[in-house]
């Protein structure tokens, strides 16, 4: 899946963009604030439906301007279109698929895989169980087609679950209904991402020694329950006690990915540095995993990273890009720095963000 065609209008300081990606390594280049990070904030969005530095996209807008359109094609045959637009009075996001104006969230995501790698990005070890979760969910759902429905139906029980447990009005019958459900759906789910994982970690493990030899490190899937014991017991074992919390407990909405360094919580004994590449090894493995299992390419979108690796790191980072085939958006304040990073036989399109009088910014080709 690469983006043959990209149109962004009415986003951040972005003058109209109207660009013709290469298929593989895109390089974008220019001075702090004109803008290289709004152009991945917006090929974000119309992957995502969402930002990932404004909670609100109705920030991403640009000043003075009543709403965004993105717009994109993609490689295939036929070509897939996409499409979202947020006016800035509404809080509803208008998306197109294929031309199918009723196109949900889950269509736009499932069309254009998406991971991005920037700064922000070694959180994944550092921050809550949740952002993993997300990492997680996101390989299974590329890769298991009925995991969504499962998902969704995980949810819906768990959310019923919980709101008798909240308001305290307990019909033992009721409850006894939606945590049979629970029960069903959430182990469905265990087994879709115990499947998904068992794939996974031989994939990250060399991707991982291919950046940072790292003995000793290791990754787990922890459930969210008991091992040993079926989610239906947990959850009627439970009962009392999560009647006091209000909430459920265990199950898998509190499943979680484990990365240790010599049974240390890795976040607690690796450098800064060596976080950054392991998350990165975590989010090229999600590409090679996706395009091993689905002869599908991810879209990678990767900002700062000279500022993040060296040199080394950098080539090596590079290298497993390269292998992948994928299409790649890159930014830079020293375009020098990233291009030798590259083989020489890589072509590499260059972009520039040029800023103009009038404060916006034009995304220029360089030949
Ligand atoms: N809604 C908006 N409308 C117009 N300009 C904006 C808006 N939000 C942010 N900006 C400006 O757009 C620029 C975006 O910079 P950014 O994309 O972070 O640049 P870079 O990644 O190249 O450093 C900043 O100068 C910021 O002040
Ligand atoms: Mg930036």
């Amino acid at each position: 899946m690469s983006l043959l065609q990209l149109n962004l209008d009415g986003v951040r300081n972005l003058q109209s963009v109207d660009m013709a990606p290469s298929p593989r390594i895109n390089l974008i280049n220019g001075v702090n604030g004109s803008g290289k990070t709004s152009l991945l904030e917006g090929i974000h969005i119309l992957g995502m439906g969402r930002s990932f530095r404004a909670r609100q996209l109705k920030n991403v807008i640009q000043a003075d301007t009543p709403y965004m359109t993105l717009y994109g094609r993609l490689e295939g045959d036929p070509q897939v279109s996409l499409g979202v637009r947020r006016l800035r009075g509404s809080s509803e996001l208008e998306l197109r698929v294929k031309g199918d104006k009723n196109a949900r969230l889950a269509d736009l995501v499932e069309v254009m895989p998406l991971q991005l790698i920037n700064p922000d990005a070694f959180r994944l070890l550092e921050g809550p169980p949740a952002g993993r979760r997300e990492f997680l969910d996101w390989g299974v759902f590329h890769v298991k087609h009925r995991f969504l429905e499962i998902w969704k139906r995980t949810r819906r029980a768990l959310k019923h679950r919980n709101a008798m447990l909240r308001h305290g009005r307990i019909d033992p019958r009721e409850l006894g209904v939606w945590e049979q459900e629970l029960a069903t759906w959430g182990e469905q789910m265990d087994t879709l991402r115990r499947a998904w994982f068992a794939d996974f970690l031989p994939v990250f493990e060399e991707t991982l020694e291919r950046l940072l030899p790292l003995p000793g490190l290791t990754l787990h899937y922890a459930r969210g329950w008991d091992k040993k014991r079926s989610l239906a017991d947990v959850l009627e074992a439970s009962r009392a006690t999560d009647q006091q919390m209000g909430f459920t407990q265990q199950g898998p909405q509190r499943a979680d990915l484990r990365i240790k360094l010599n049974k240390q919580p890795a976040i607690e004994v690796l450098s800064r540095g060596q976080q950054k590449l392991v998350v990165s090894a975590l989010k090229l493995a999600q590409g090679r995993l996706l395009e091993s299992a689905s002869q599908r390419h991810c879209i990678y979108l990767i900002d700062d990273l000279p500022a993040e690796l060296d040199a080394h790191h950098r080539s090596q980072f590079c290298q497993l890009l390269e292998d992948m085939q994928c299409q790649v958006f890159i930014t830079s304040v020293e375009p020098e720095a990233l291009r030798q990073a590259w083989q020489a036989q890589t072509t590499i399109s260059m972009f520039h963000m040029k800023h103009r009088s009038d404060g916006l910014s034009q995304l220029v080709p360089e030949g």
